[in-house]
């Protein structure tokens, strides 16, 4: 009977020594020392016997039932703790590891340079004005000095909605509407998408462009090239020389082209301006007394002066960009240059 007992002992010593994780050890203490295990039912066989033997046999028992117990419990607390450092180990945080980088976008180069002008407008007192894009050709062409059927209106390659709908073709559609509910002075640009049905290097079907306008009493031509002189030299320093050339436009009269000196070459001839040192920048003039006519004015009432740029070609170059299609493209390697 004590052999048993021995062999017991040497089994559950195997077991334990055995056990690869906590649940092994639950389960063993469940087999020797659970309410069925194998201890107990010694334990409980313990009546049957013989008196004389019953002592020994069962301080024998107990012991062994300590035995199985501490041998268990030390099992476990080694389990327990190498099972710990192998989560230590697996869980550990290199601090000295480079952090992995958030992609983090920017203001597209379009936005930028029209914040610029913006805010250089904004510096002369001048207040933003909006419109909208579908535009009646009323205020797209009409109240402009643009006659139904003039041949001005080729200029301008229009998106019709119907006969009396368009997606504007320039900003400059916002001028009426603006005198139609102010009265001078006023000092306006209108920053805004524009729309004509062409594409190639320099054209896209939809570019931004500011429209400007002031209009006062005794305003003079000198105070729309003094303005625009200014303009230029904020964008793109004052070493650049701006001149005016004769031109049309139905709504100004007189109406000039404004050529900067080329940023690229300072004049001297290149390729971008086509070897004659200067660059067509905008298109100003003093608005025409038929649009204040238009707009419900008294025609001798006031002067005034009204200006357009477009924002892509002022960014083409400041950036030395040759193409205006990259611009809605929008791939990320071209976005991230700026
Ligand atoms: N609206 C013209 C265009 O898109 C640009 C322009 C020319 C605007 C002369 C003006 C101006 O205000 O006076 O081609």
């Amino acid at each position: 009977m004590l052999d048993d007992i021995q062999s017991l002992r040497d089994s559950a010593r195997e077991d334990i020594e055995s056990a690869s994780g906590l649940k092994d050890i639950h389960d063993l203490r469940v087999k020797y020392l659970g309410k069925k295990g194998i201890l107990t039912s010694y334990l409980k066989s313990l009546g049957s016997i013989a008196k004389e033997e019953r002592r020994e046999y069962g301080q024998t028992l107990n012991e062994t039932k300590g035995l199985i117990e501490s041998l268990l419990n030390g099992r476990e607390e080694d389990l327990k703790s190498s099972e710990l450092e192998k989560n230590l180990a697996s869980e550990s945080i290199d601090v000295t590891i480079t952090g992995r980088k958030i992609p983090f976008g920017h203001l597209h180069p379009v936005t930028q340079v029209l914040d610029e002008i913006i805010s250089i407008f904004i510096s002369l007192g001048f207040t933003v004005e909006d419109g909208p894009e579908i535009e009646h050709d009323f205020y797209n062409f009409e109240a402009l000095n643009f006659p139904k059927d003039h041949p001005a209106r080729d200029m301008q390659d229009t998106f019709f909605i119907n006969d009396d709908v368009v997606l504007r073709t320039h900003t400059s559609s916002v001028q009426v509407r603006v005198m139609e509910n102010n009265s001078p002075p006023l000092r306006v640009i209108v920053p805004g998408k524009v729309y004509r049905c062409d594409s190639d290097v320099s054209h896209i079907p939809m570019f931004h462009q500011l429209e400007g306008f002031l209009i006062d009493k005794n305003i003079r031509m000198s105070d729309l090239k003094g303005t625009l002189e200014l303009f230029i030299h904020r964008v793109f320093g004052p070493e650049t020389s701006i001149r005016l050339r004769p031109s049309f436009f139905p709504f100004t009269e007189p109406s000039a082209e404004i050529d900067i000196s080329c940023v690229i070459c300072n004049g001297s001839g290149c390729n971008v301006c086509s070897s004659t040192g200067w660059i067509e920048i905008l298109g100003a003039g003093m608005i025409n007394p038929h649009v204040y006519e238009n707009a419900g004015y008294e025609p001798d009432m006031y002067t005034g002066f009204a200006f357009g740029l477009g924002i892509e070609r002022v960014a083409m170059l400041k950036y030395g960009i040759n193409d205006i299609r990259l611009f809605p493209e929008n791939d990320k390697r071209f976005l991230d240059q700026f």
